[in-house]
């Protein structure tokens, strides 16, 4: 955490990608990220929910294990679904301490920024749980706010920009800035002393997250405007599927090479 801090001050970008997995957080690790997230995002891209709202601390438990044993260097922080943070300060500090002592990540996330969730924040930086904050369009309250870039108007703006100075007075380590105009973002990233990471809130956050399905293009029904896809793997797996279809039913596959005398 003082390095991501020490990275803003120097300027230095932070790339975050998201894992659910053992293989992929290999992946995601050895390509040189900053932070592993694993998000409650897996009810989508894993579980094929339509919201985050579902998923459960077991399921978050779960995957942050696997997704534990392929980091070796990123730092990895896990998302605390819905309900198990909102209830009473006491539940959200054990369930934030079990995240902690039974997956190994270093730091948990949750979102929102009124003065009960900074409190909640304060306990769990108290307790010597590190947490980083999410705002702007945060996916657990998406009946409340829709799917839509939040801090439009004057009054949402100041309010974000209260929320992001709560969370870091709170103790908040650094905070998800999504789906905002950028010029907003640009605003707070420079009232903070703690890194912004962006998700659909421009360039001029401290660093840039993706939820790793949809940047290998994996998600491929998913194309909002902030996503730039790295690679074109949902394609790419649906051919190999195809080509392993088609060996097996033409015969042609296994051949002598892969045949045990
Ligand atoms: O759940 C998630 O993947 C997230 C990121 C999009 C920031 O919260």
């Amino acid at each position: 955490m003082p390095d991501l801090r020490e990275m803003k001050r120097r300027g230095d970008k932070i790339a975050v990608l998201t894992a659910y997995d053992y293989l992929f957080a290999r992946i995601v690790d050895g390509a040189g990220v900053d932070v592993v997230l694993v998000g409650d995002s897996l009810g989508q891209v894993v579980m094929g929910l339509d919201t985050t709202l579902p998923v459960t601390l077991g399921d978050m438990i779960h995957h942050a294990r696997a997704v534990r044993r392929g980091v070796e260097r990123a730092l990895l922080v896990v998302d605390l679904p819905f309900l198990t943070y909102q209830v009473s300060r006491e539940e959200a500090l054990r369930n934030a301490g079990r995240v902690l002592q039974e997956t190994g990540a270093a730091a948990v996330k949750l979102e929102g920024g009124t003065p009960a969730i900074a409190e909640t924040v304060r306990a769990m930086v108290d307790a010597g749980i590190p947490v980083m904050g999410h705002l702007g369009f945060t996916p657990q309250s998406v009946h409340a706010m829709g799917v839509k870039v939040q801090g439009r108007d004057d009054a949402n703006r100041q309010r974000l920009k209260d929320e992001a100075r709560r969370l870091e007075d709170a103790g908040a380590f650094s905070v998800v800035l999504e789906l905002i105009p950028g010029d907003l973002a640009r605003e707070i990233t420079a009232s903070l002393q703690i890194p912004t990471i962006g998700i659909g809130a421009g360039v001029e956050c401290d660093g840039q997250v993706l939820v790793l399905q949809d940047a290998l293009g994996l998600n491929r029904d998913f194309t909002p405007r902030f996503l730039r896809r790295f690679a074109e793997l949902g394609d790419a797996a649906q051919a190999g599927c195809g080509a392993f279809v088609r060996a097996v039913k033409e015969g042609e596959y296994p051949a002598a090479e892969h045949t045990f005398a």
